[in-house]
């Protein structure tokens, strides 16, 4: 079934990601790593906002370029693109970043969305400085985006609370929106009540259509108890080719250098190290095992061997894919987060192959429909020869 045959496929939102702890074509091999380079970020950029991608999202880690820096470096490289960039709560004031939102907004013309990321690795976090348990980063997660959301939004601000506390505080340059939107993906408990505070976009990892339904009914029903309502989006890598065999076999190559150990490490820290529920629910998709990779018709959770947070990749050919889609927006997905290795050949794939059946992209190409080139059918000219025969 194609995007336009189907009437009841509502609006979507297809954005990307900038890679900025580094790109490569093996998993588990430097053969054809690409490092995290500014260049190589602004020609991604370049690409998918040509392409007709809404957005992209900026990760944050110990292993990333700052999302703060890098999007305000892309901002004035880009037109249409919009910047969703990772906010920890813990490593900075809620004044300040309130102060950064304003200026990168303005700056970039009312591009800027923000991803609020509590963390789910206690011992990275530790190396940040932040000690406080799970349930605790959340409750201060609710304080920091409280002021937060006032300060933006032109409100003076008062504020006592149990992590912090600002007397007057207030911002004098706003930013271009009138609130530039929260997006969140936590897949606790605890995460699901600030969502349902606070966040206007709840994001999930990319986990099987009924995961993923039972979790939304969950946030759902959490936010309406507030009288408020959340929008969904969903974060996945992509793997399309013409044909599904040519598909699979990409997938295969993806992961062909990926040793054994280096599974067992990669699970060990996930399961072990981190106390995140949404990390949990990736790994235990397979357990790390290789013989149990294909999860739902058409995911494939190989990339979460040896991956931490975005572990699936739809897998096949773009009819499928479209089809696989389909099925997340019936259940009240609107935002797709997609990415590939490597990002930028990724992007042109899904940009070609999935864009036109979704009824999404840039409608430059046809434009140029009618330009006599080795791509025209009967070359160079022939086109217009018979329209003036
Ligand atoms: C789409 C998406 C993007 C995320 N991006 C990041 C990120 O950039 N850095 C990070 O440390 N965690 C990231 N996370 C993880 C969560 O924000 C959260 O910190 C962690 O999973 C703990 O949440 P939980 O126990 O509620 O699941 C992301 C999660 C999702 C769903």
């Amino acid at each position: 079934m194609t995007a336009q045959a189907n009437p009841q496929a509502g609006p979507l939102d297809f954005f990307w990601f900038i890679p900025t702890h580094g790109d490569g074509s093996y998993l588990g091999s430097e053969q054809q790593q690409r490092p995290p380079e500014f260049a190589y970020f602004k020609e991604i950029a370049q690409a998918v906002d040509r392409l007709g991608f809404p957005g992209v999202l900026l990760p944050t880690g110990q292993n990333c370029e700052d999302s703060w820096i890098t999007a305000s470096g892309l901002a004035a490289l880009t037109e249409k693109l919009k910047f969703l960039v990772a906010l920890r709560p813990g490593v900075t004031l809620p004044t300040f970043a309130a102060r950064q939102t304003a200026a990168l907004d303005r700056l970039s013309n009312g591009r800027l969305l923000l991803n609020v990321v509590v963390g789910g690795n206690p011992t990275e976090l530790a190396g940040d400085g932040v000690f406080l348990p799970h349930d605790e980063r959340y409750a201060q997660a609710q304080e920091f985006l409280t002021i937060w959301r006032a300060l933006v939004s032109g409100q003076s601000v008062n504020f006592n609370g149990k992590y912090y506390r600002v007397d007057n505080g207030r911002l004098d340059l706003l930013p271009s929106q009138e609130r530039p939107p929260l997006y969140f993906g936590g897949s606790s408990d605890a995460g699901q009540e600030l969502a349902a505070d606070l966040v206007d976009m709840y994001l999930t990892w990319g986990e099987p259509p009924a995961q993923v339904a039972e979790k939304l009914a969950a946030a759902r029903k959490k936010a309406e108890r507030r009288g408020r309502k959340l929008r969904f989006g969903i974060r996945l890598h992509f793997i399309v080719r013409e044909t599904e065999e040519e598909a699979w076999r990409a997938a295969d190559r993806l992961i062909s250098h990926v040793t054994d150990a280096q599974i067992e490490n990669a699970q060990a820290r996930f399961t072990k190290e981190m106390d995140s529920v949404g990390q949990r629910r990736m790994a235990e998709l397979h357990g790390g095992r290789r013989d149990r990779l294909v999860v739902s018709p058409n995911l494939w959770a190989g990339v979460g061997l040896v991956r931490g947070g975005a572990g699936t990749a739809l897998v096949g050919s773009p009819e499928q894919i479209v089809e696989r889609i389909r099925e997340y927006q019936a259940i009240g997905i609107d935002t797709i987060i997609g990415s590939g290795y490597p990002h930028l050949e990724e992007a042109y794939r899904v940009a070609e192959l999935l864009f036109p059946r979704l009824g999404l992209g840039t409608k430059r190409a046809q434009a140029h429909e009618n330009i006599a080139n080795e791509f025209a059918v009967g070359f160079h000219g022939a086109n217009r020869l018979q329209a003036s025969s």
